[in-house]
């Protein structure tokens, strides 16, 4: 069977969407399914491309369990081709993706973050770059809930 393949995308690269792949990778090793599934994440904007993710999300994972090692790329438009799922942080990430493609089958890959939550209340994952310890703590909180909803619902579909 195909690998399913998963793009994490957020604004910088360097805080959300890597934080995404991380817990992601950890529930497919935690589960034993990581050789099914190709996971990665991107940005919107290439500022910080080559670049691992920013130290307070790095050191915020870290305590919490999760080793980010992704360096910072911009997505590019065969992204829309090489994933099955599309995976947005906020409103803004989706309309900058609607800027790179207006192909129907590229638009129905792109979901939001919070459309898998279970237990969390939230529409977006708010962008933590500018916000104290308490933002970064609160997207992990976010990503770990989401990523749970967003394991459940790809792996039914596989
Ligand atoms: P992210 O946070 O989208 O969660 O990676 C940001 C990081 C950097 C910038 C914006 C958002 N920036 O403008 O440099």
């Amino acid at each position: 069977m195909l690998p399913v393949s998963i793009l994490f995308v957020c604004l910088g690269n360097i805080c959300r969407s890597p934080m995404a792949e991380g817990i992601f990778l950890k529930i497919l090793t935690r589960e034993g399914m990581l050789d099914r599934f190709v996971i990665d994440s991107a940005g919107l904007l290439d500022y910080h491309e080559g670049e691992l993710a920013d130290t307070r999300m790095r050191s915020h994972a870290i305590r919490r369990g999760y080793n980010l090692l992704h360096r910072s790329r911009p997505v590019v438009k065969s992204d829309f081709e090489r994933f099955d799922w599309i995976i947005c942080m906020d409103d803004q990430n989706i309309r900058g993706l609607k800027q790179l493609t207006s192909n129907p089958v590229h638009l129905s890959k792109i979901h939001l973050m919070t459309s898998f939550s279970v237990e969390m209340k939230a529409s977006f994952v708010p962008d933590p770059y500018n916000g104290g310890d308490q933002g970064f703590e609160h997207v992990i909180d976010l990503l770990e809930d989401a990523c749970e909803g967003l394991f459940k619902e790809v792996r039914d579909k596989r």
